[in-house]
C-alpha cells in the first residue's frame, strides 16, 4: 500500500493484463454488433457471452445490486445507463462501458461510438464526433502523464488541460463532468484513489510503481451538471445534452505506463508523446 492505495507486484499486473485483454475482446466483440434496430439488452449479451467463454466473470453484475454485465448511455446518458430492451436508432450517441475479473483481477473500459453512420451533413453530429475524439485524446494525455515519480494531481491536470486545448481547438466549449471519474483497480473494481477528471499539477497522492488506474474521461456538449434517474444507475445531463465516456485501466512501473485494456498496450495512441508503453510480459 501507498497512500492507501494498493500496489502489485509486476507478476499481479501480469494478471491484471490477461483480465484487460480479455475485456478488450470483448469489447471488441460488441462493437461489431452495434447497429439500428439491435437492443442495449442485446449487447449486454455479446459481453456476457466473450467473458464466460474466456473463463472471467463479469465485476459489473451485482456491484451495488447493478444488474446487468455492461453499461449502456445513450445520448443524454453519460454513464451507468442500464440495458434494456431499448432499440438502438441510426445517429445514437452510445457509450459502452464494461468490466471483468480474471483470476481475481479487475478490469474496467470504455468507449463512446455513434450507432449508424452519423450523416456529416449533420452540426450536431460533427459536434458529438468531436467530442468523442476529444474524450480520447483527454485520456491519451492522462495516461502520458501517469508516471512513477509523479503525482495523481498531474493525470487529472492533464487530463483537464486536453479537455480545454481542445474545445480551444475545435471551436466549442465541452463540458468536463466532475462528479464522477475514474479510481485505483485490482482485486476490486473501485479502490483508492479517486482519479478526478480536473485537478492541479503536484497535488495529491505520490504515483509509485505497481500502482493500477482506471482513467475515465465524461464529456458533455452543455452544461457538466448531471443527474441520476429514478433507476437509481442512470446519470444524465441536466440540460439534456449529449455526453460521451471513454476508459482504459493503466499500470504504472519504474519503467513507465501500460494500457492493460488496450491490446497494444497503448502503444498507437503514446507514440504522440513520445512514449513507449511497457511490456509487461517482456
Ligand atoms: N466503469 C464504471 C465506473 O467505474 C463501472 C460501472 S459501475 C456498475 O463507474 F455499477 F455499473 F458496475
Ligand atoms: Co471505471
Amino acid at each position: 500500500m501507498a497512500d492507501g492505495i494498493q500496489l502489485k507486484t509486476r507478476g499481479e499486473l501480469q494478471a491484471m493484463r490477461a483480465s484487460g485483454l480479455v475485456l478488450a475482446r470483448a469489447l471488441d466483440a460488441v462493437r461489431a454488433q452495434i447497429a439500428p434496430g439491435v437492443t442495449t439488452a442485446q449487447l449486454d449479451d455479446v459481453v456476457a457471452a466473450v467473458i464466460a467463454e474466456a473463463g472471467a466473470t463479469p465485476n459489473f453484475k451485482g456491484y451495488h445490486g447493478y444488474p446487468a454485465t455492461i453499461c449502456t448511455s445513450v445520448n443524454d446518458e453519460v454513464v451507468h445507463g442500464i440495458p434494456s430492451a431499448r432499440v438502438l436508432a441510426d445517429g445514437d450517441l452510445l457509450s459502452v462501458d464494461a468490466g471483468c475479473i480474471l483470476d481475481g483481477w479487475h478490469s474496467d473500459s470504455a468507449f463512446s461510438v455513434h450507432v449508424g453512420a452519423p450523416s456529416d451533413e449533420s452540426e450536431t453530429a460533427a459536434a458529438e464526433v468531436d467530442m468523442i475524439n476529444a474524450a480520447w485524446r483527454s485520456l491519451w494525455a492522462g495516461v502520458a502523464a501517469a508516471k512513477a515519480g509523479g503525482r495523481l494531481g498531474d493525470v487529472s491536470f492533464a487530463i483537464e488541460q486536453s479537455v480545454n486545448k481542445s474545445g480551444a481547438d475545435d471551436g466549442r466549449r465541452y463540458g468536463s463532468v466532475s462528479g464522477y471519474g475514474g479510481h485505483g483497480i485490482g482485486t476490486e473494481m473501485h479502490m483508492d484513489p479517486f482519479v478526478a477528471n480536473q485537478g492541479k499539477r503536484g497535488r495529491g497522492a505520490k504515483l509509485v510503481p505497481g500502482m493500477a488506474l482506471a482513467i475515465e474521461p465524461m464529456l458533455t456538449l452543455g452544461r457538466p451538471a448531471t443527474k441520476e434517474l429514478d433507476d437509481g444507475w442512470t446519470v444524465v445531463t441536466r440540460d439534456g445534452a449529449r455526453a460521451a465516456h471513454v476508459e482504459h485501466s493503466i499500470a504504472i512501473t519504474s519503467d513507465g505506463v501500460s494500457v492493460l485494456t488496450a491490446p497494444d498496450r497503448g502503444a498507437a495512441e503514446l507514440a504522440a508523446f513520445d512514449i513507449e508503453p511497457v511490456d509487461l510480459d517482456g
